[in-house]
């Protein structure tokens, strides 16, 4: 997924394409010069912009017209058809636009267009002097970089307990892991990037306390740090399990960059590896150690692996996906200790392993919102607009519980884009917008070459309603309670993921 997507190289698009031949909302790849450009129709209106998305260079001409926006197949972005704005996560930057002019019953494409970065954007109310963002991941590294898109001029601070800068995470289970990324694809941006854009970037500062009276954080050192806006995005850690030799140095857990290398670092040596958990971390991880050639055993307490997300189609395809790349499952089963070269488990087997990751779930970081008195519900309550219990603190990412429109409950999950798309609304709040988080939630997942795109949410259902082939990977599966679909899996369907995007979101506008 995260490579190039081989392009037909199409038409020349200088010497101008019938335009009655291209459909409303339909698009066309072809060249300009030496680049690809998807010129796309909408109404009476033609554009031309770059054929591929600045997040993993996905195919846009597969995508969706929604709008003024072009959507991307593979994992949701959102460009501006006018400006190239990347206006949703997870594509962060811009792609470039081109003009077009209709000559002879044709549509002609010219040159660049000069970049217009904030027409898109709206405008601000409020300037507040300090936002400080406590977390640099996903919510909060989306929100400093849409704070300063948006051309606010006063101070940010982003602070993170990590000693990374803020990563492209998912990638720490997928291609980093396996060996098939290389180094530079991991930070969201290089390290000039902060400074360029004034945003103050503290790693190894922890911060232990808020008041929410006199508007400061406490940090690690005991200093002090007042904020006019303070924007809580502390995500998650992974739970870790309670039993003998959970602290050998060969067992791991994955969320930091730096657990990554530990991990990639001890698989160099490593000829066995169990992974606790069947979910999506642990089977990444499954799938990426296998991509490095070792012997991998799952342990996980259910009967199919992600039978409780996906249901129990999926949750046999991917156990078999697996198996045919020679995972080795051990199925409602759990570890009761773990010993230098082995794990043994419940059932009374032991398993050989000189590795041992374990993916058995995350707890929202909550410790600082709970310290501070803010409403807590199995994650920071926040309302519609992002913003907590306490006026000027605003809350994003895996620990924000937020009123969902669509499912109509108040809910809470963990997916890197909403945490992103999150990030971006909250920033816009922070400068006096008032603009609800209505965003359809999505999250994707790899294994092997086999993407599934996930949109909505159904924690539980009465129906899955299967269209296609899942065994032949092409399939949409809709997850529906009295009738009604909550959220839609796919796999190789990425226009029929995006359509039901756009679906969910029209029937809760
Ligand atoms: C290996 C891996 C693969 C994943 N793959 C996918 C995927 O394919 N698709 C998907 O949708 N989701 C995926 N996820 C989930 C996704 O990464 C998370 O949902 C997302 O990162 C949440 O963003 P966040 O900003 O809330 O938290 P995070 O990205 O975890 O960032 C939290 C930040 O807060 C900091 N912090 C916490 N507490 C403090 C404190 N007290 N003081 C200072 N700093 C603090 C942390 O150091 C960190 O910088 C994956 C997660 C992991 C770990
Ligand atoms: S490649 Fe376009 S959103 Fe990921």
């Amino acid at each position: 997924m995260s490579t190039d997507a081989p392009l037909d190289p199409g038409p020349d698009l200088t010497q101008g394409i019938a335009a009655d031949t291209l459909g409303d909302g339909t698009m066309l790849v072809g060249r300009v010069g030496e680049a690809a450009v998807v010129l796309v129709r909408r109404g009476n209106e033609f554009f031309a912009l770059d054929a591929q998305c600045s997040h993993y260079h996905g195919p846009l001409a597969e995508g969706l017209v929604v709008g003024d926006t072009v959507r991307c197949p593979w994992h949701h972005a959102c460009f501006d058809l006018r400006t190239g704005e990347a206006v949703r996560a997870p594509a962060l930057s811009p792609i470039s636009c081109w003009r077009t002019t209709l000559r002879d019953g044709k549509v002609l494409v010219l040159g660049k267009l000069a970049a217009d970065r904030h027409a898109s954007l709206p405008s601000r109310t409020e300037s507040p002097r300090t936002i400080v963002i406590v977390g640099a991941g996903a919510a909060g590294f989306a929100a400093a970089e849409m704070l300063r898109r948006m051309a606010y001029a006063g101070r940010i601070v982003m602070l993170s307990d990590d000693d990374a800068p803020p990563v492209d995470r998912p990638n720490l289970s997928k291609d980093y892991l396996a060996g098939a990324a290389p180094e530079d694809w991991v930070p969201l941006r290089p390290d000039a990037f902060y400074t360029d854009q004034g945003i103050e970037l503290r790693l190894k500062t922890s911060v232990v306390g808020i008041d929410v009276r006199a508007r400061e954080v406490e940090l690690g050192d005991a200093s002090k740090l007042a904020w006019d806006r303070l924007l809580l995005a502390t995500g998650a850690q992974p739970v870790r399990l309670a039993i003998p030799g959970i602290e050998l140095p060969h067992v791991h857990t994955l969320r930091t960059l730096a657990d990554c290398r530990a991990i990639i670092a001890r698989a160099a040596q490593a000829q066995r590896a169990v992974v606790m958990g069947a979910s999506f971390i642990g089977l990444e991880v499954a799938a990426s150690l296998r991509a490095r050639g070792i012997e991998v055993h799952v342990v996980a307490p259910e009967q199919r692996p992600m039978e409780r997300v996906l249901g129990p189609g999926l949750g046999d395809f991917v156990r078999r996906l697996h198996e045919e790349h020679g995972v080795i499952f051990h199925l409602a089963d759990t570890a009761s200790a773990i010993d230098a070269g082995q794990v043994t488990l419940n059932s009374g087997g032991r398993i050989g392993a000189d590795l041992v990751v374990v993916g058995v779930g995350v707890r929202p970081r909550l410790e600082l919102a709970e310290k501070a008195g803010l409403a807590i519900d199995r994650g920071v309550v926040v309302d519609e607009c992002l913003q907590t219990s306490a006026p000027g603190i605003f809350a994003a990412g895996d620990i924000a519980r937020w009123p969902d429109p669509h499912s109509g409950a108040a809910i809470r999950v963990e997916h890197w884009v909403v945490a992103q798309r999150q990030g971006q609304t909250a920033a816009r709040n922070m400068l006096g917008g008032r603009e609800k988080f209505d965003a359809v939630p999505f999250f994707w997942s790899q294994h092997y070459d086999v993407p599934i795109n996930y949109v909505g949410h159904a924690e539980s259902w009465d129906e899955i309603e299967i269209d296609g082939d899942i065994a032949a990977r092409d399939c949409t599966l809709r997850y529906k309670r009295d009738g009604r679909v909550l959220a839609v899996a796919s796999i190789y369907r990425d226009a029929e993921s995006l359509l039901a995007e756009a679906t969910m979101e029209r029937e809760s506008a």
